[in-house]
């Protein structure tokens, strides 16, 4: 009896780590500024996992009339495609598919966030099913950031309204060309826990962090998910194409969180550089 008790208990354990072994978040796949109908299609139609794109307030080329979310990346503020026709599209895309793609909308001002409300609100109901994120930079970052983020509190607040969709929050950045050296804080670490705190956030929380400032801040970011596990939170690491970054450091930072816990949204050749050990070979 004890000896089927042990057994059972045994491959219990190992089902389990099976499990975590193969949820591997670095192999979800991006697209990047999906903010046209031409570049929708074509991601549409690729493998990619997940579609990334920009919302703005502003108006459909040529249109008048009060400004409405479209997809454009600042200072863009036209563009053929709205927030609306891209939820919609992607939507029909998801029913005739049995792989479904996911959707990460960078919203850029609070005033485009506020106005997506109801164009968001019918994707956030339970019945769909395609990964829904909603993203912003709530938070001033490093190193010395200047760009204004979009208001924490309001955003916060509008998206926990959406209890299926995952929040993407993180801080605007200053980083790249002769900008090489930069970390998170142990301040920035407190400022995010505090707002996700104030307003009652309980939903599945990801936080984008930029990866050549990523890697100098393992100690921090290893607190904040700790302190946010409790939200299954994650960690999406991002990288702008030329910017400088530790590889070393980058990859003991990921496999330290754990590929299980890390989105990993980097150009190719950063990607390539990193050389992630397969399954059997992860260590923890
Ligand atoms: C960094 O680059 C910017 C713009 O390219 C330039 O204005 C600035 O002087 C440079 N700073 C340093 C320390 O080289
Ligand atoms: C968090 O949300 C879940 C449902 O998603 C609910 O059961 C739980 O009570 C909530 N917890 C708090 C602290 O609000
Ligand atoms: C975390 O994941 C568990 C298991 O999937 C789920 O029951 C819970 O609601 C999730 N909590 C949050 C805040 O996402
Ligand atoms: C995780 O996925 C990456 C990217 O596909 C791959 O290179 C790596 O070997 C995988 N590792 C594990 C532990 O599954």
């Amino acid at each position: 009896m004890l000896q089927l008790v042990i057994t059972l208990a045994l491959a219990a354990t190992m089902a389990q780590c099976e499990e975590e072994v193969m949820k591997n978040l670095t192999t979800v796949t991006w697209a990047h500024a999906v903010n046209d109908k031409a570049y929708l299609e074509k991601a549409l139609a690729s493998d990619v996992s997940m579609l990334e794109a920009d919302i703005v307030l502003g108006h459909i080329t040529g249109k008048d009339g009060p400004p409405i979310p479209v997809m454009a990346h600042p200072p863009a503020t036209t563009s053929d495609l709205s927030l609306s026709e891209f939820l919609s599209t992607v939507k029909q895309h998801n029913n005739l598919n049995s792989k479904q793609k996911g959707v990460k909308l960078d919203f850029k001002s609070i005033e485009a966030f506020e106005k997506a409300q109801p164009i968001i609100a019918p994707y956030s109901k339970p019945e769909i099913t395609f990964p829904l994120w909603l993203n912003a930079d709530i938070l001033p970052g490093p190193v010395k950031a200047t760009t204004k983020p979009v208001d924490a509190d309001k955003f916060l607040k509008l998206a926990s309204e959406h209890p299926r969709a995952v929040l993407s929050v993180g801080w605007t950045t200053n980083y790249g060309g002769n900008i090489t050296e930069g970390e998170y804080s142990r301040e920035h670490i407190g400022t995010m826990l505090r707002k996700l705190h104030e307003n009652h956030i309980n939903q599945t929380v990801t936080i984008p962090v930029r990866a050549g400032i990523a890697s100098n801040s393992q100690p921090v970011l290893l607190d904040l998910l700790r302190e946010t596990a409790y939200l299954n939170s994650s960690m999406t690491v991002w990288s702008s194409e030329g910017d400088f970054v530790e590889v070393d450091r980058l990859r003991a930072l990921l496999l330290t969180v754990g590929l299980e816990r890390s989105y990993l949204d980097v150009p190719k050749d950063l990607a390539d550089r990193l050389h992630l050990p397969p399954a059997a070979n992860v260590k923890n």
